[in-house]
């Protein structure tokens, strides 16, 4: 089937799909590396990267070839077999992350849902199967995002997602972020979790201090609860290392990744320690989709591109350069209140809305986004070149100039205007 125009396409989507997001009005068509196109052929620097998942960019020969392979052999095959490619791939996750067991999902959220079941059960096993469950409490930190599903949702601090579908699972309690005092005080013996993002995504680009990961993780081997790592955006080589909590000390006991895990295709996965793992046993978990054979190969791929390019490397000493570009734009433009990140997940706070900010930049055909209305976050594939971040920098700083001489036209205008209506 020959894929209808551009406009046709657009005008379909706005008609028929369910009004969940504001959409600028263009339709991409293909990628290429850190290049995207739109029907019309302008071409686009993706500093966005599908949010975080395309690590390899776009259409990347080696996993174009394995997809192109396992398509033809067994797309899907169903969690009732094993496939060829699902053990391998746990196997390497396993010995990346020094965790012992894995779960495969379709999505971020998907895992995370697992992962709070896994806290429980083996909160509920410890305690006795009968007794009523009294370790159920999860504690999530202030700005934290975790997915759109209802446990996801319970322990994502933002209200503006969260309470329009209260009641949710209960048990949920937030933390302020980085605050070890305010997290001894909400620890007790009910608590059965503490989830956190090493790197904050959605909720600015927060990196959590080393103070509060050891006293959670203290805390958690204290209690016996879990200390989960959601490292659906942060982790698998976005901060230079392969999990982002690997420049802490000490291991999660239960750590969730997902985003750029097979390569563009969906896929998830629930890692955990043998103490916890063992809490599953068959018929407590399951999944239909979860870790079909050509997403694990594609999967797998993944994780040998990134050794065999070196591609952690590449990306240390692209975030260095990107975050002092950031830097410089930050002593330029008054407007620019922080620069934050590891890595390739950097984030600019304004003290203006970043909304025209990210328009005018798709203008100028480099895609960016803004997260909290004030944060403009970069999430560029791991494969970008010194060149590429340059003319992104340049980009980016034609964009900021431009929103400088707006806001000093729009504090001009008032003055002008009561000077009007004084005379
Ligand atoms: C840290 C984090 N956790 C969970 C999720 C949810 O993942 P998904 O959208 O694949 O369900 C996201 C998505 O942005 C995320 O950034």
């Amino acid at each position: 089937m020959i894929p209808q125009s551009g406009t046709a396409a657009r005008r379909a989507a706005e008609r028929y799909l369910m009004n969940t997001y504001k959409r600028p009005p263009l339709v991409f068509t293909r990628g290429k590396g850190c290049y995207l196109w739109d029907d019309r052929g302008k071409k686009y620097l993706d500093f966005l990267g599908g949010i975080a998942v395309n690590a390899l960019g776009h259409a990347h020969p080696r996993i174009v070839r394995v997809v192109r392979r396992e398509a033809a052999r067994a797309i899907h095959l169903s969690n009732l077999f094993h496939n060829q490619y699902q053990g391998p791939l746990a196997e390497k996750l396993v010995k990346w992350s020094g965790l012992d067991h894995v779960f495969f999902t379709n999505s971020g959220s998907e895992a995370i849902e697992g992962a709070l079941k896994l806290s429980r059960i083996y909160a509920r096993k410890k305690t006795g199967a009968d007794s009523p469950p009294v370790k159920t409490k999860i504690l999530a930190l202030e700005h934290s995002f975790h997915g759109r599903t209802f446990g996801a949702l319970a322990i994502t601090a933002s209200a503006k997602y969260r309470v329009p579908y209260e009641p949710l699972m209960p048990g949920a309690v937030f933390v302020r972020f980085n605050d070890v005092a305010d997290l001894e005080a909400k620890f007790d013996d009910s608590v059965c979790a503490v989830i956190l993002e090493p790197v904050q995504g959605e909720g600015g680009v927060f990196p959590v201090s080393e103070a509060f990961y050891n006293r959670a993780r203290q805390l958690c081997t204290d209690h016996d609860a879990a200390l989960i790592a959601d490292e659906i955006q942060c982790g698998l080589g976005r901060t230079g290392r392969y999990f982002a909590y690997q420049k802490f000390s000490a291991l999660p006991d239960i750590a969730v990744v997902a985003k750029p895990l097979a390569g563009g295709l969906p896929l998830g996965a629930i890692l955990a320690s043998e103490k916890f793992a063992s809490a599953f046993s068959p018929g407590l978990h399951g999944t239909t989709f979860g870790g079909g054979p050509m997403i694990c190969a594609a999967a797998l791929e993944f994780l040998n591109t990134l050794e065999k390019e070196k591609l952690l490397a590449n990306v240390r000493a692209r975030g260095e350069q990107l975050r002092a570009g950031l830097e410089k734009l930050k002593s330029k433009f008054d407007f620019v209140k922080e620069v934050r990140g590891e890595g390739l997940i950097a984030g600019m706070e304004l003290t203006i809305e970043g909304a025209a900010i990210t328009q005018e930049a798709l203008r100028r055909g480099v895609i960016i986004n803004c997260t909290h209305e004030r944060t403009l976050r970069f999430l560029p594939p791991f494969i970008v070149t010194s060149k590429q971040v340059n003319d992104f920098l340049a980009a980016l700083e034609r964009v900021l100039a431009g929103a400088a001489r707006k806001n000093k036209a729009a504090a001009a205008t008032p003055v002008a205007t009561a000077a009007g209506s004084a005379r």
